[in-house]
């Protein structure tokens, strides 16, 4: 059995994740401290898998308490680690918090994969670490441009610490993966993302929206110089970034990978504008959603996409899934966890 430690594992990519490790074989044990999060998404992944995965409640800022994890699993081949706060606007506001919890964490974890030997690291990334991208699509050679956030520092940051101890312990094989944006749900709508109120990515205000715990959606803006004039991302279904972590782990498990840290851009290669996610959920769920047309988001970037060939190449990894099956998914979770006796 191969075993992994998946750090944030009751958060929303680690749980779809985990569905994913079990379904190809893997052993999982989860440690996640539920700063933004709680244990139901464990029993949702045992629902779907036949599984129990045991989730330790353990910060991963404490040194001693992650070590145990570490001797209780002598046997651990590899750790995909999600566990980090996320919310950028937040970061702003408390950038100490983001950087004692997001770096501390991963400082630790790189400690003590070297002392016990566990050789395999999966870092979660972000296209953020790319800032105000000059050249679309992303590709991997693109430069990091200024941070936008604290947040998007620590993912820069990250990276960096990870490639500089994979210099000294030439043992340590890491993957950095730069997720674009991550969205839907599993089929079943027995796991989801369940953010904290108030949502603020677009999926999910797409979806509370609809369903009535907010009145109406803003577009932030229409007068970009896009097709239909809102902003362009690259929109991830869950379920095929869950995928791309588990042939990480069997790339380097298998001695694949051709350099100790490779970093892979993961998104369907395609630009969204917001008016056009708006009108796949509106396609897929017959629902006509509430929206209107507002100022522009400070910060917002107007165009981002990957190019994701090299996970395509090395990685033999292709999403399946476009922005319909997410809307269709989202909707599904949002309606079942919004549903009296929620699973949310
Ligand atoms: P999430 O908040 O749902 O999951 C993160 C989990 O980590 C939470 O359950 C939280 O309780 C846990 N955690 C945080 N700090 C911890 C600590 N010190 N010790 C133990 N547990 C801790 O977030 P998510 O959307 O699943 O994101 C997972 C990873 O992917 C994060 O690293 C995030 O930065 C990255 N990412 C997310 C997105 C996105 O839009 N969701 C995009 C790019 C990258
Ligand atoms: C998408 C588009 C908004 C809400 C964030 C982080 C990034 C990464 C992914 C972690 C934008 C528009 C949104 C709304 C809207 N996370 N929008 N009305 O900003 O691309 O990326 O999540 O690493 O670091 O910054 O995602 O979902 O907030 O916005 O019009 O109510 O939807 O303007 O164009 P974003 P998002």
């Amino acid at each position: 059995m191969k075993k992994v430690l998946v750090t944030g594992g009751c958060g929303y990519i680690g749980s779809h994740t985990i569905v994913d490790l079990i379904d190809h074989g893997f052993e999982v044990i989860s440690v996640d401290s539920l700063v933004n999060a709680d244990e139901r998404p464990l029993a949702g992944i045992e629902k779907i898998t036949g599984q129990a995965v045991y989730n330790y409640r353990v910060d991963l800022c404490d040194y001693e308490a992650t070590r145990q994890i570490f001797l209780d699993h002598p046997d651990l081949m590899g750790i995909v680690h999600f566990a980090a706060l996320k919310a950028v606007g937040e970061s702003v506001e408390q950038p100490l918090r983001y950087f004692r919890n997001n770096l501390n964490s991963l400082l630790n974890l790189l400690d003590l994969a070297t002392e016990h030997g566990v050789d395999n690291f999966i870092f979660s990334s972000s296209c953020s670490v790319y800032g105000n991208a000059r050249e679309l699509p992303v590709t991997e050679a693109n430069d990091f441009q200024e941070a936008e956030s604290p947040y998007a520092r620590t993912k820069q940051m990250g990276e960096q610490m990870i490639r500089d101890v994979g210099r000294a312990f030439p043992q340590l094989r890491s993957i950095l993966l730069r997720y674009f944006n991550p969205a839907g749900a599993h089929p079943s709508a027995l796991i989801g993302e369940s953010p904290v109120n108030p949502a603020l990515n677009l999926v999910p205000v797409i979806t509370e929206t609809a369903i009535g715990r907010r009145t109406k959606l803003t577009v932030f803006g229409d007068d970009y110089g896009t097709r239909d004039g809102s902003c362009i991302r690259d929109y991830i279904h869950v379920m095929d970034l869950a995928n791309a972590h588990t042939k990480a782990l069997q790339y380097l498990a298998a001695g694949q990978s051709e350099e100790a840290c490779e970093v892979y851009n993961l998104g369907i290669g395609e630009g969204v504008t917001v008016l056009e996610a708006i009108e796949a959920f509106e396609k897929v769920t017959g629902q006509s959603l509430n929206y209107e047309i507002g100022p522009r988001r400070p910060g917002d970037v107007v165009a981002i996409y990957s190019n994701y060939q090299r996970a395509a190449e090395r990685l033999a990894w292709a999403p399946a899934r476009g922005i319909e099956d997410i809307m269709q998914t989202a909707w599904e979770w949002e309606k079942r966890r919004s549903a009296p006796a929620s699973v949310s």
